[in-house]
């Protein structure tokens, strides 16, 4: 029988599965095909189980079995479980890139859950795209949900030591191209470096997002960190089913977990976990769907004076198992203490900092204090200036202190193919204090925004044992790369902005302290050369299918990349009777 208590009111999938005249029969009588029994519709919460378990995509192949111990924990508190599949975004799988797909993703969960008969959703996702498309399309549906994530890989090995998701495939390319590193070392390191289910088990997008669930209190703590394969995982899984149950008879809605104050959690744990600058694309589009007053400069604001806490690749040295059994993510926010809104709530019923109170922190080296950190710059820089009117971010901690102000002259490549057509060109004008300027890689220039603004240094330069320049682009970067990198300039050079008009050799300063990123060229000759690019503008490319709907309907980075009819919710009310 179910456990819904007497006083609770009627839940919504009362409306298909309660009633007793022909509709109620349809919607009824072809689920138990899959064997279900009749108390299976008594009345009792019906909790979604979003899967983006795939082949395709790695890092959630491990989702399959975790769908079953949240099904074993939903059983058990009373409720019944429905596992339905949504898109799997698999991010080194997927071209041009799996940002491309976050918002049909979004699309297709957030109708998948208002069409269907459910109470409550659990989302299963991982890799990089895959927990934000989930989020953002629940959220625009607001019934109570979970995040429960695949969890990170074990860690890497690779000749005795530990090796790091992209990483160090950042790292090894580069030492192949500068002749330090042969190319049968580096193949041998493919197969170290992935060595079980979950996601990349650096401080990449994929752990900075489920992390980042943790500090919103809309996972399970412990969420982000528990390997993959740890069993452990499936006790998170096993409680979450259980979980979820009460959380519909408790009416405990995303968009009361989802506040300002959550968004601010989030922004302060990035900083202090040296998290991923896609997280900001995320948060901006995710707040944008609740509703919450969130904009690119609070990412700046909210971060400054929050240190570098977790000795994680890229910003660090460890890896997420490092992390999980030094403390995981509770002993990370203990450690932040009153930077963090610790009477924020959470998914459990108990505040952040009730959840987090009996953290323990078991390696000091992994989880540093507030007192020692691992480096002091953390966090998001925002800048502002001529060449992005709109913004753009830079990650301080993954990037090289000495570069944080410099002036060079610009080396423009129009295209990623561009650039890999002439980065080692021996007769290719470029030096240390060069700035790489790369354009065309925005949302809707390329379309989707790659994960390729860590552009590879010159090999020429790399043989000279040049480690860092200052890049600048309007793309993204993985959140497993590193480097002196200034991405997400808006608006992108395919929709005008001042980035599409630089030239090789003009003059670029990044005044990282002040938060500025100028192009040293006079305001007059900036506007004749605007003027000259878009009367050279043809027709869109695109005249069809979801790249036309993509290139026409995607914001600039400054507001998330959502679809611009996307933002708000339109809750979990359906009008109309199927039959
Ligand atoms: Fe899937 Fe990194 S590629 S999480």
């Amino acid at each position: 029988m179910s456990s819904k208590p007497k006083d609770r009111p009627v839940l919504r999938s009362a409306r298909s599965y309660g009633g007793q005249g022909r509709d109620g029969f349809i919607h009824r009588s072809w689920m138990k095909s899959q064997g279900l029994p009749d108390d299976a519709f008594d009345g009792r919460p019906v909790i979604g189980i979003c899967n983006t378990w795939s082949e395709l995509t790695p890092c959630n192949a491990g989702l399959r079995d975790v769908a079953e111990h949240v099904k074993r924990g939903v059983w058990e508190a009373g409720g019944l479980p429905l596992e339905f599949p949504a898109m799997s975004l698999g991010e080194t799988q997927m071209r041009p890139t799996a940002m491309l797909f976050r918002n049909l993703l979004a699309m297709e969960v957030e109708e998948s859950i208002r069409g269907n008969p459910i109470d409550g959703v659990v989302l299963l996702g991982g890799c990089d795209k895959t927990t934000p498309g989930q989020l953002l399309g629940a959220a625009s549906v607001d019934l109570p949900t979970m995040v429960i994530s695949s969890g990170p890989m074990l860690n890497g090995k690779y000749r005795g030591r530990d090796i790091g998701s992209g990483t160090d495939v950042w790292r090894f390319s580069e030492a192949v191209r500068a002749g330090t590193m042969s190319t049968a070392e580096f193949m041998a390191a493919e197969s170290g470096m992935s060595r079980s289910p979950g996601t990349c088990m650096t401080m990449g997008s994929a752990s900075t997002i489920a992390s980042l669930a943790e500090a919103m209190g809309i996972a399970l703590p412990y969420n982000a960190t528990a390997p993959a394969v740890d069993a452990r995982r499936r006790l998170i899984a096993h409680e979450g089913g259980r979980l979820i149950v009460r959380m519909v008879h408790d009416d405990l809605r995303l968009s009361k977990l989802l506040t300002r104050a959550a968004f601010e959690n989030a922004v302060r744990t990035l900083a202090a976990i040296g998290g991923s600058t896609n997280a900001v694309l995320h948060l901006l589009a995710l707040a944008g769907r609740v509703g919450v007053p969130l904009v690119l400069a609070d990412f700046d604001r909210l971060s400054a004076g929050v240190p570098l806490l977790v000795d994680l690749q890229p910003s660090g040295k460890y890896l997420m198992e490092d992390l999980h059994y030094a403390g995981g993510l509770p002993a990370v926010m203990k450690e932040l203490g009153s930077l963090l809104h610790t009477a924020a709530p959470t998914l459990t019923g108990k505040t952040l900092g009730e959840s987090c109170a009996g953290a323990e922190c078991f390696n000091r080296e992994v989880i540093r204090t507030l007192a020692a950190p691992v480096k002091p710059a953390s966090g998001i820089w925002v800048l502002s200036g001529n060449l992005c009117p709109g913004g753009a971010v830079m990650k301080p901690s993954a990037a090289d202190s000495a570069l944080f102000t410099h002036r060079g002259r610009a080396v423009v490549f129009e295209s990623i193919e561009d650039f890999h057509a002439r980065i080692d060109d021996p007769a290719l004008e470029v030096d240390a204090d060069s700035v790489l300027v790369l354009k065309g890689c925005g949302p809707k220039g390329y379309p989707g925004m790659p994960e390729v603004g860590n552009m590879p240094l010159p090999r020429k330069l790399l043989e000279k044992g040049i480690k860092d320049m200052l890049r600048i682009s309007d793309a993204r970067m993985s959140g497993t790369a590193f480097g002196t990198v200034v991405l997400h300039i808006a608006p992108e050079a395919a929709a005008g902005g001042p980035l599409a008009i630089v030239r090789s050799g003009d003059e670029i300063l990044l005044d990282g302290p002040n938060r500025r990123l100028e192009l040293l060229v006079s305001e007059r000759e900036i506007a004749t050369r605007l003027e000259v690019w878009r009367k050279n503008q043809g027709p869109p490319k695109y005249t069809r299918g979801y790249y036309r709907l993509y290139t026409e309907h995607v914001t600039q980075a400054d507001r998330g990349c959502d679809f611009d009819f996307l933002a708000g919710a339109s809750g979990s009310t359906v009008e109309r009777e199927s039959h």
